[in-house]
């Protein structure tokens, strides 16, 4: 029989995931069907008891359902656990895994398609809601020099480093704190892009060859084009939709399908 897969989310009609999955099914010759479940607001537990009760086998989660779906699993993953937030549900006879594939899959897009090692780096990441709680623990195992975390609302830069208090060579701040630095990663994880705006930075930020990655894609946000424009190489975050999806695909398949043609796939799509 074949098994059944959804991402589930609200709005859910443009998401990319079942041309992404339907891809990594073909390349590895995975009998799997995956489809969308738009879910209405405050329906996600039953939405997903129903479709686990039709044989589902697990769920990619997304906005704004990734703290109902930490809830409601019964075992968490380490990066679920550190993000506070699930993207990946697992089906099993004993209960409900959630995991977060997020981070894992901005720093194997970051380290393995762009060939960037943060080891040792000072690494600035924007932003510091839903988008940054998943990736600040993938990025500190990486073991940069530094990592800060800049935010407009400092107090939630501060409870995001509050965190990792494990850590020391970690700081949260405003922007105005930027002044005077630089850096050798700079990731945005603010959802400014999306309305063509970008957070207030120094035109310094960007130490030669720093390398301005944003989690948004399919457009030129600002902090695309003032990254450019002031010399970093610059990454939409395209790579990280599909490597987020090729961890899931992992977790629930035990086979890792690979990436660069689905990405290259997505990209000759693109309008
Ligand atoms: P989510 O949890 O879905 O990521 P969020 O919690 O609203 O959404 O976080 C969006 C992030 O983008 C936040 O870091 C937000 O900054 P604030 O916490 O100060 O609101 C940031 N953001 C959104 N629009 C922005 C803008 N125009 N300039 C700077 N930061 C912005």
């Amino acid at each position: 029989m074949t098994d059944s897969y959804a991402v589930i989310g609200n709005p859910i009609a443009h998401s990319k995931s079942p041309q992404i999955q339907a891809a990594f099914a073909r390349q590895t010759s995975q009998d799997i069907v995956y489809t969308t479940i738009f879910c209405e607001i405050g329906a996600f537990v039953q939405t997903v008891q129903t479709f686990r009760a039709s044989g589902g086998r697990g769920l990619n989660v997304t906005l704004p359902f990734k703290h109902d779906a930490f809830d409601l699993a019964t075992r968490h993953s380490d990066s679920a656990r550190q993000a506070g937030a699930v993207n990946t549900l697992i089906f099993s006879a004993d209960g409900i895994t959630g995991d977060n594939t997020d981070g894992a899959g901005l720093m194997r897009d970051i380290t393995e398609n762009l060939h960037f090692d943060p080891r040792d780096k000072r690494v600035l990441l924007l932003g510091a809601g839903g988008a940054s709680f998943g990736v600040v623990g993938p990025l500190l195992a990486c073991a940069p020099r530094s990592l800060t975390i800049a935010n407009r609302t400092v107090s939630k830069a501060a409870e995001l480093r509050a965190r990792f208090a494990a850590h020391d060579n970690v700081e949260g701040c405003g922007y105005a704190a930027l002044n005077g630095r630089a850096f050798d990663l700079v990731i945005n994880a603010t959802s400014a892009g999306l309305s063509g705006a970008m957070p207030a930075l120094p035109d310094a930020l960007f130490a030669r060859g720093a390398l301005a990655y944003d989690m948004v894609y399919g457009k030129t946000t600002p902090f695309m084009a003032f990254a450019q424009a002031r010399g970093a190489t610059v990454a939409d975050g395209l790579g990280m939709l599909v490597e987020q999806a090729a961890e899931s695909f992992y977790l629930w398949r035990g086979v890792r399908p690979q990436t660069a043609p689905v990405m290259a796939l997505l990209r000759s799509a693109a309008p």
